[in-house]
């Protein structure tokens, strides 16, 4: 797939780039060893359309596309992982309502999603349901004129901080995936609260809670799409998540690999600088190649999106590709600044605790394997 950026891609690149250096790099390690979520950060990303790239000026936001989006969240966590995990949430909690959403609930959420006066987050992981989230528990009984929600979520990023959650909820009798639906949620709807924070290897300044609905009644105009569409919403807003979660773990490489050049380049041992060595040499080398290949893997899922064609399966390999070679290219990186990479002074300790979740959230390794495979074997 030879593809060229286009001008107004890169441009978008150059400001996420040049904001990144500015207002995240500088702070990066204090707010991870404090756990500081990065709130005025976000709002100024809102104001620079980084929150709703993939919504229409229609709706206010940059309808900037996908492979922009790509290009400015690498951009993002090379210098802040924590701040490139929200950017990607937000933008993924606009995805339910740009696909499934009536006009309504458009007009009267994506304008201030898109301009970061409200910040959305994505609600469908449980204690019981992670990889299997049809085995999910959460109730949402209709009542009627209303539905009333009882369960707890966790695991939601940015919970604490959302304005408005998605929330994926059992509506009917049936079993597995059938009989779910989605909500759009707001903060402050009584017998909705945010429960205990998890305490992170890494990604310390991103907010990871628990959320609780206890009687939490919602209105029936807060229903995403029909009854029993939820479990298909979910899936297809994770198919643009993943490229966002692709285009975090190819930012973390990227500053793996800086880091790791910098540093062979002024380490000298052995009477000479380690970059001459070439062992290090091999390793930096498998490092760019591999962060080469994640990044035309994310742009072909991007390009996709972009195009309105089924892009489930690529997203899916960048996902998979991108997260294990951030693993790899964080490990190679410490390796490369020996003991100096163990202690907490170097920024590689940082971008290996990061790289770890990458693998793991929005469907782990194993996961994307599966769907890679169904998606293959189907016809
Ligand atoms: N888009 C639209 N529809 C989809 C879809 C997609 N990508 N994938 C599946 N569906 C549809 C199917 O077509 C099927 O429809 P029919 O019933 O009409 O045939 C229906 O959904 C059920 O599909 P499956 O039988 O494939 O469903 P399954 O129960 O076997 O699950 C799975 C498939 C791929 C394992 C899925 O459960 C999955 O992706 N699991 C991982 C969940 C995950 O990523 N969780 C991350 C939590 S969110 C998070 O981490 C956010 C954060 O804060 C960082």
């Amino acid at each position: 797939m030879p593809y060229t950026i286009t001008a107004e891609q890169e441009m978008v690149r150059l400001m996420a780039r040049d904001f990144a250096r500015r207002e995240l790099e500088p702070l990066a390690a204090r707010r991870d060893r404090e756990e500081l979520f990065p709130a005025d950060v976000v709002k100024k990303m809102g104001q620079l359309g980084l929150l709703g790239m993939m919504v229409p000026a229609q709706y206010g936001g940059a309808g900037a596309g996908a492979v922009s989006y790509c290009l400015a969240l690498q951009e993002i966590a090379y210098s802040c992982a924590s701040t490139a995990v929200t950017m990607s949430v937000a933008n993924l909690s606009t995805e339910p309502l740009l696909k499934f959403g009536d006009e309504q609930q458009k007009t009267r959420y994506l304008f201030r999603l898109a301009a970061g006066d409200l910040l959305g987050c994505f609600a469908l992981t449980e204690p019981g349901a992670g990889s299997d989230p049809g085995s999910l528990q959460i109730r949402a009984q209709d009542k009627g004129d209303h539905y009333l929600i009882n369960g707890t979520k966790v695991f939601i990023t940015h919970g604490a901080y959302a304005d408005v959650v998605n929330l994926i909820a059992r509506t009917g009798p049936e079993k597995g995936n059938k009989g779910l639906s989605a909500f759009i949620i707001e903060k402050g709807t009584p017998g909705f609260s945010v429960g205990s924070r998890e305490d992170k290897m890494g990604l310390r300044a991103s907010n990871t809670v628990e959320l609780i609905f206890e009687d939490c009644r919602v209105a029936k105009d807060n229903l995403i799409g029909r009854p029993g569409l939820g479990f298909k919403i979910a899936m297809s807003a994770l198919d643009s998540g993943r490229i966002g979660i692709a285009s975090q773990a190819i930012g973390i490489s990227r500053a793996c690999l800086d880091e790791a050049v910098r540093y062979a380049r002024e380490r000298k041992q052995f009477g000479r600088s380690i970059s001459s060595f070439q062992a290090i040499q091999w390793m930096i080398a498998d490092m760019a190649t591999s962060i080469e290949a994640a990044h035309l893997l994310s742009l072909s899922a991007a390009l996709k999106k972009d195009q309105g064609v089924p892009f489930t399966k690529e997203a899916s390999m960048a996902k998979l590709f991108s997260s294990e070679a951030a693993n790899r290219t964080a490990y190679l990186a410490l390796q490369i600044h020996g003991g100096y990479g163990y202690v907490k002074d170097f920024k590689v300790e940082r971008l290996y605790r990061d790289a770890r979740a990458t693998t793991i959230y929005e469907g782990t390794s194993e996961i994307q394997r599966l769907v890679i495979a169904r998606e293959i074997l189907r016809d």
